[in-house]
């Protein structure tokens, strides 16, 4: 009979583990196994901890809902799906554009749009022209990319915050034209605090973190024979650039409003212009680090 100690428990725990069929999840969960019990014997943690984490995994459980994902929140601002990003994007074939945060915001019916239509239906604010091309590698235009766009209005709220499923605003999708360009309406973007009323503003404040992300717009981009870009552009000057709250931002996806810019394609207003660059597909392996809120609880966001 094996005494269980603080170091025995870890080979017991993997022994019981060790006919998982599944090869990657006999991986995965020995590897993280291993992690947590190093964890627990790092921290000696306490039973009264132990008890305080659980109240906090059963409270970011219970805060969400279709329109809400509190663990999304949580993994962003652990820093992890950053880092799931990070390790996404080593795993390209080809060179493309960073990938960014989903985050918790994302819908999957957003309205297939028009080239040069607003994405604006009920807010008020700057409006701007977001335009450029989807290229692969070797600079060549991509067409009929799709292109999903969602950002926050000019308080920083996402449609999505406003619990009424009926409300979209600020989102839509686009096709590229022959040549890869795209260009649409929308707000000059907004930052904005993290929702703070869950347990993990909670723990935000209690870490004496501001809880503000940078003004941002997220784009979702994909082609047949394209690795699926999920990544966000983030305008320059921001007060909390340099300290986002989920660690989104990359030099190379930071750009300018410009005020005046004779090569949009609508001259008029204010633009924002970049190229998105797309790897070729290797395998069928989404970069998504997110979703949609209602697919995740598996419930329908109708009639809420
Ligand atoms: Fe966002």
């Amino acid at each position: 009979m094996r005494t269980i100690d603080e170091f025995t428990i870890t080979d017991a725990a993997l022994e019981q583990m060790s006919l998982t069929g599944d090869p990657r999840l006999k991986v995965v969960m020995a590897s993280l196994v291993r992690h947590l019990h190093d964890f627990a014997r790092e921290v000696d943690l306490t039973p009264a901890e132990w008890l305080a984490g659980i109240g906090f995994l059963t409270a970011v459980g219970q805060k969400c809902t279709p329109h809400r994902q509190e663990f999304i929140l949580l993994s962003d601002t652990l820093g992890l799906s950053s880092l799931v990003n990070a390790l996404h994007d080593k795993r390209a074939s080809e060179a493309a554009t960073k990938s960014s945060l989903q985050g918790p915001f994302y819908r999957q019916d957003a309205p297939l749009m028009n080239l040069g239509d607003s994405i604006i239906s009920k807010s008020e604010g700057t409006e701007i022209v977001f335009y450029g091309r989807v290229l692969d590698s070797t600079g060549k235009g991509i067409r009929n990319a799709l292109i999903q766009i969602w950002e926050p209005d000019e308080t920083g709220n996402y449609d999505l915050q406003k619990h009424d499923p009926s409300e979209m605003d600020l989102r839509g999708c686009f096709r590229t034209d022959a040549e890869g360009r795209y260009y649409f309406r929308g707000l000059c973007p907004t930052g904005y605090m993290i929702p703070m009323d869950g347990p993990v503003g909670e723990l935000i404040r209690a870490q004496r973190r501001h809880g503000y992300r940078p003004a941002h717009i997220h784009f979702v981009i994909g082609a047949p024979g394209y690795r699926e870009l999920v990544t966000a552009l983030y305008v320059a000057g921001d007060d909390h650039i340099e300290s986002d709250t989920v660690f989104g931002v990359s030099e190379s996806l930071i750009v300018t409003l410009n005020k005046k810019d004779p090569s949009s394609p609508l001259p008029n207003l204010p633009s924002i212009h970049y190229n998105f660059h797309l790897a070729a597909a290797t395998n069928q392996m989404s970069g998504r680090v997110g979703a949609d809120p209602a697919q995740i609880t598996g419930a329908s966001r109708g009639g809420m």
